[in-house]
């Protein structure tokens, strides 16, 4: 066992953990964050999806000592001062979870995709979301709410400039 910390949504936190153990578990049994969720456990799905350095990174298969002092974002640490960031809202207005179980990985890679593509065509939406599996075939509205989500945040930033 080695003390390792972890910078998890702007609070730091020391586990005493084997370095080897997958970043998934500490942050779901040890921190009480189940916004990223267990599905293959193998990388190949996307539900355990967590932000580390502007990447969508697969917290199934990340050894937790490898992100220490790293700056980890799950789901729980997308709004800000209580507002929803535009891709959770625009998940809402568009009605996208079916069971939501895949939901925590689409959700945080749409946020990749549209933080180095403001406004993606329809196949470099499905180029960007690829290997982030929904069994319930939510991909139309996954798509949909991408889009929402990059209209309002180009209206912010015209606000911004304006
Ligand atoms: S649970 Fe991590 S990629 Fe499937
Ligand atoms: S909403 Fe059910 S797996 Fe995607």
């Amino acid at each position: 066992m080695s003390e390792i910390t972890l910078q998890v949504n702007n609070e730091t936190h020391v586990v005493d953990v084997e370095p080897s153990t997958p970043l998934l578990y500490i942050l779901r049994n040890d921190l009480d964050l189940s916004g990223p969720r267990f599905g293959c456990g193998l990388g190949q799905c996307g539900a355990c999806t967590v932000l580390i350095g502007g990447r969508a990174v697969r917290s199934c298969i990340t050894p937790t000592s490898s992100v220490a002092g790293q700056a980890i974002t799950t789901l729980e640490g997308l709004s800000q001062n209580g507002q929803l960031d535009p891709v959770q809202q625009a998940w809402i207005d568009e009605q996208v979870p079916q069971c939501g179980f895949c939901q925590n990985g689409q959700i945080l890679t749409a946020k990749v995709l549209l933080a180095n593509n403001p406004n993606p065509t329809d196949a470099e939406i499905r180029q960007g979301m690829d290997g982030t599996l929904c069994r319930c075939m939510t991909y139309y509205r996954i798509q949909a709410a991408i889009k929402r989500a990059a209209r309002t945040m180009a209206a912010a930033n015209e606000e911004v400039n304006a």
